[in-house]
């Protein structure tokens, strides 16, 4: 059995972390935003060279805006939903070592909040942000990632520079870029921005 996806959102994400990721060689990877699970098995295929690596996914399956029956396209997300569960599957029959994968279904404001609780602060090495793409849910999974990541570690964003085609032109806090721009700028004194092709956004932090 093989991997079933419906799209290629993640290429753009791929190519940057062929180069990125072996540099920082992530053990503890928190996924906000999984989908059909494409970013979560690169991630498990990853991890799974070595021993010892855990993955915290998070999504309400639910779908965003943009995937509801007014957005820009929709999805079956029971269907989507059944193809993470299949794919990654998939992923820890092949690779060599077991990777711990929990899955968090809910909210990401709710669960990354859990995960504070629960003693997670400035545990991860890496987190992607993948989830909402409306710009108060984005400044929120920013902010609770930044908490949860460690010093050194990496952050994320995909689609920086992604836009809703409305009829009434583009709605700024229906996009992330106002979210991550101003994330960004409230933090610089705690992070650094790592050059990569701009479509997404990655920085690293340097202080808590
Ligand atoms: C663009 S997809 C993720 C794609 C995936 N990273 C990949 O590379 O294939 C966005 C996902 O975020 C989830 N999502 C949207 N809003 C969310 C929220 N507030 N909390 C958690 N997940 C959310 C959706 O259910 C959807 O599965």
């Amino acid at each position: 059995m093989s991997y079933t996806f419906t799209n290629n959102w993640f290429n753009v994400a791929r190519g940057i972390w062929d180069q990125l990721l072996p540099n920082i060689a992530p053990r503890t990877v928190l996924e906000i935003g999984c989908y059909e699970g494409a970013s979560t098995v690169y991630l498990m295929e990853m991890l799974g060279k070595s021993p010892r690596g855990e993955i915290h996914c998070v999504d309400t399956w639910g779908g965003g805006v943009e995937h509801g029956t007014t957005g820009s396209f929709s999805s079956d997300m029971r269907a989507v939903e059944v193809r993470f569960h299949e794919n990654v599957s998939c992923a820890a029959r092949i690779i060599q070592n077991s990777v711990d994968l929990t899955i968090h279904k809910g909210t990401s404001a709710k669960k990354l909040v859990e995960l504070l609780a629960g003693g997670k602060e400035g545990y991860f090495d890496f987190v992607y942000v993948d989830g909402s793409h409306q710009a108060p849910d984005v400044i929120c999974d920013a902010i609770l990632g930044f908490k949860l990541l460690r010093i050194g570690g990496i952050m994320a964003f995909d689609d920086y520079l992604w836009a809703e085609q409305s009829r009434n032109g583009i709605d700024p806090l229906r996009c992330p870029k106002l979210a991550i721009d101003s994330f960004t700028n409230l933090y610089c004194r705690k992070l650094r921005i790592i050059s990569a092709p701009l479509y997404q956004l990655y920085i690293q932090k340097t202080h808590d």
